[in-house]
C-alpha cells in the first residue's frame, strides 16, 4: 500500500526519546519541552508554548481571549472539526463561513456577513438576528496554503474582532509578499495553533503549540496549560487551569523533527511538483495550486476531480484506488452540516460544497519515492478512466 501520509523518523527521534526515558523525565517536566519551545520560537519568530494537541492549543487560545457563553465565533465550514469544537468548549457558538479557491475562509464573505447580518456599535459587532456578540474569527490555513490574512486582519480591526490562526496544517508556510512578507503561518493573528499529530509535517506522536507575538500572553497560556500553578511547591492556584502541557518524551521526538523540518518542506515541494508534471493535461482532474507568492509547506496535495468526466461518487474512486494499493482520502464533510452544528448559522456556503464534492487527497509522505508517485498517478489514470468509461 502506498500510504496517504506517514511520519518520517530518519533523524534523532529515537536517540532523543531514549535519552528522555533514560533520564526518567517522561512527563511534563524536562529539558526537551523548553528546547522544543525555543526551537519553535526561533523558527517562527514568536513565543511558543508546547502543549498536548492542536485541539488543546485552540481551546487555550479561545479561553485566554475570554470568548464565552453567548458569544459567536466565525469559523470555516470546510475544515477538520477540531478547528471548531473548541468554540463549543468555551460555550460560544460557531458561525460557519464559506471558503475561497485557496480552500481557506473567504474574507469577502466574512465582510459581507459583518455588513449585512450584523451591526457594529463602535465596540461590539452584534449579530442582528440572535443579538449575540461576534467576538473572533478562526482562520485555518488549509493543507499548508495561506488564508488571505491582509483582508482578514483588516476586517478584524474594523469590527474589533480577535483572530486565532489554526496553523496546524501549515507549519513553515509563510508570506513572500505584501504587508506580512516573511511572516510564518500562525504569527499574524492574536494566537496561532500548531499540531504535531502523526500525519502533520512534523510529529510528536500527539502534540501541539500555541504561538503568540506577545510574551505576556504566551506566558499566561503556559500558566493555564500547567494547572495554573501560582506556587509550584505549595499548590496555590488563582485561576482554573488545564493539564495541557506537552510531555518530555513527545518534545524529545519534536526536537528531532524540528531539525528536519526544512528538509521535509523541501521534499513536500519537490513531490508536489512531480505530481503537477505527471498530471499536466489530465482530463479527469487537476492538482489544486497553492496561493501565488507564498512559501507553502505543501503539506497535503489535493486532486480536484472533474465531475463531468468522473461523475461517480468520490467513494468509488477512493475504494478503487485502495484496491490498487493507493491510499487516498476525501476532504472533510462540511462542519456546519454535522449533527452537533446543524442548528448554527451557516452563511452562503457555495465553494466549500463545490470542493468537498470534488477533492481527494493524494499520498504525500515526505518519504514517498518518485517511483511511488509515478505508480500512484498511473493507478489514478486507470481508476478514474475506468469509472469514466463505465458511464
Ligand atoms: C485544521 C485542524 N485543526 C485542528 C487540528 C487538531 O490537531 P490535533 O489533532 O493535534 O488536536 C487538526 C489536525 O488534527 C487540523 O487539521
Amino acid at each position: 500500500m502506498i500510504p496517504l501520509s506517514v511520519p518520517n523518523f530518519e533523524g534523532n527521534e529515537l536517540k532523543y526519546a531514549s535519552d528522555a526515558v533514560g533520564q526518567g523525565w517522561v512527563s511534563t517536566g524536562g529539558a526537551y519541552v523548553s528546547r522544543m519551545e525555543d526551537m519553535l520560537s526561533e523558527y517562527t519568530s514568536s513565543y511558543a508554548v508546547a502543549c498536548q494537541s492542536g485541539t488543546s492549543a485552540l481551546h487555550m487560545a479561545l479561553y485566554d481571549l475570554g470568548i464565552k457563553y453567548g458569544d459567536m465565533v466565525l469559523v470555516p465550514t470546510l475544515t477538520f472539526i477540531a478547528a471548531v469544537n473548541p468554540v463549543t468548549y468555551v460555550g460560544a457558538e460557531p458561525v460557519f463561513m464559506d471558503c475561497d479557491d485557496s480552500l481557506c475562509i473567504d474574507p469577502d464573505k466574512i465582510d459581507e456577513f459583518c455588513m449585512t447580518e450584523c451591526k457594529y456599535d463602535g465596540q461590539n459587532l452584534v449579530h442582528t438576528k440572535s443579538g449575540k456578540k461576534v467576538k473572533a474569527i478562526i482562520v485555518v490555513h488549509v493543507f499548508g496554503n495561506l488564508a488571505d490574512m491582509e483582508k482578514i486582519m483588516d476586517i478584524a480591526d474594523r469590527y474589533n474582532l480577535s483572530v486565532v490562526e489554526d496553523a496546524t496544517e501549515a507549519l513553515g508556510s509563510r508570506f513572500e509578499y505584501g504587508r506580512y512578507k516573511g511572516r510564518i503561518a500562525g504569527t499574524i493573528g492574536d494566537y496561532g495553533a500548531l499540531s504535531f499529530n502523526g500525519n502533520k509535517i512534523i510529529t510528536t506522536g500527539g502534540g501541539g503549540a500555541v504561538l503568540s507575538k506577545d510574551k505576556d500572553r504566551a506566558m499566561h497560556i503556559k500558566y493555564l496549560s500547567t494547572q495554573a500553578k501560582d506556587d509550584p511547591h505549595f499548590y496555590i492556584h488563582n485561576e482554573i487551569g488545564f493539564n495541557y502541557r506537552m510531555t518530555n518524551v513527545q518534545a524529545a521526538i519534536g526536537c528531532a523533527q524540528m531539525e528536519e523540518l526544512e528538509e521535509f518542506i523541501s521534499r513536500k515541494n519537490k513531490n508536489h511538483q512531480i505530481y503537477l508534471e505527471l498530471l499536466e493535461g489530465a482530463d479527469f482532474g487537476y492538482i489544486l495550486p497553492f496561493r501565488d507568492n507564498i512559501r507553502s509547506n505543501k503539506w497535503f496535495y489535493s486532486l480536484v476531480i472533474n465531475r463531468v468526466k468522473c461523475p461517480l461518487d468520490i467513494k468509488t474512486y477512493i475504494d478503487d484506488l485502495s484496491k490498487e494499493g493507493i491510499e487516498t482520502r476525501p476532504i472533510w464533510g462540511l462542519i456546519g452540516e454535522q449533527k452537533p452544528y446543524q442548528k448554527c448559522v451557516s452563511y452562503k456556503i457555495e465553494k466549500a460544497k463545490y470542493y468537498s464534492e470534488r477533492i481527494i487527497n493524494l499520498p504525500c509522505s515526505t518519504n514517498i519515492t518518485k517511483d511511488q508517485i509515478e505508480e500512484t498517478v498511473g493507478k489514478m489514470k486507470k481508476c478514474l478512466k475506468i469509472a469514466e468509461n463505465c458511464q
